[in-house]
């Protein structure tokens, strides 16, 4: 099962690699050769901006609330089961008390499972996540899956270690827009 989710994830791996580039390079070549303006250009941008763009709870609560000790993580990037566990749990949370009002955690709990990777929601970049993730596991830990591991293979251990940055569950440090579930890599600052 492990090699089948190995291959599954090479294989979104090499059509990253392979597809990226040559999107550019076509549209590129598509604007010279039809000498339009840069609004096309634009176009092409925003485009390629939703791959890693999620959806976030409506409000400020989710933010207020799962937002204040780490980053207030896109309920994309985990299903709807792990979404689950980890709100019923609040108490003993990552060695933490995260404890709500009933109504608050249930208010969340609905927004989450509603924006999950697996939910009705999902774009294609969360359907792709839920697919990288077993359905017999229910992970806690976003930076733990091997998603996050092939998003990622090009950032060296050591990077992880940097004081700003301290640990992989700090999306917020590199990914400067977390807050409106952006990811993109072209707004990823590394801090030195
Ligand atoms: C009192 C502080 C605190 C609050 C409030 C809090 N968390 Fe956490 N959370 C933690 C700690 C500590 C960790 C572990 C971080 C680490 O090991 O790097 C964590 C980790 C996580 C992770 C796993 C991150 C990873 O490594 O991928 C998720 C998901 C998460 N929290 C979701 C939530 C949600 C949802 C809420 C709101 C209901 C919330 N947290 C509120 C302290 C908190
Ligand atoms: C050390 C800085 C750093 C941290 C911390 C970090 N990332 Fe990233 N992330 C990157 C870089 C760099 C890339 C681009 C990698 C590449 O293209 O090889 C990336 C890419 C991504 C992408 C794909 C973006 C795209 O345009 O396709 C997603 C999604 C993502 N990260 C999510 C997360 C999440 C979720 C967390 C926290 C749990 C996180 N990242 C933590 C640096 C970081």
């Amino acid at each position: 099962m492990i090699s089948n989710l190995l291959s599954k994830i090479a294989s979104h791996a090499g059509n990253d690699r392979l597809m990226r580039p040559s999107r550019g390079k076509l549209l590129g070549g598509l604007m010279v050769a039809m000498g339009v303006v840069a609004t096309m250009g634009m176009v092409g941008l925003s485009h390629a901006s939703q791959d890693a763009q999620f959806p976030m709870p409506e409000g400020k609560t989710y933010i207020e609330e799962c937002g204040g000790c780490h980053t207030a993580y896109a309920p994309g990037l985990l299903p709807a089961r792990s979404w689950i566990k980890l709100m019923s749990g609040l108490s003993r949370h990552f060695g933490d008390d995260a404890s709500l009002e009933d109504k608050t955690r249930d208010k969340l709990t609905a927004d989450l499972v509603a924006l999950a990777a697996d939910s009705r929601a999902a774009n294609a970049l969360m359907q792709r996540i839920n697919a990288a993730i077993p359905a017999s596991a229910t992970p806690e830990r976003i930076s733990k899956t091997g998603f996050f591991n092939f998003m990622h293979d090009e950032v060296s251990g050591s990077i992880w270690r940097r004081p700003r940055i301290g640990t992989p569950s700090n999306c917020m440090a590199c990914h400067t827009k977390t807050e409106a579930g952006r990811y993109h890599e072209r707004e990823v600052h590394i801090p030195k």
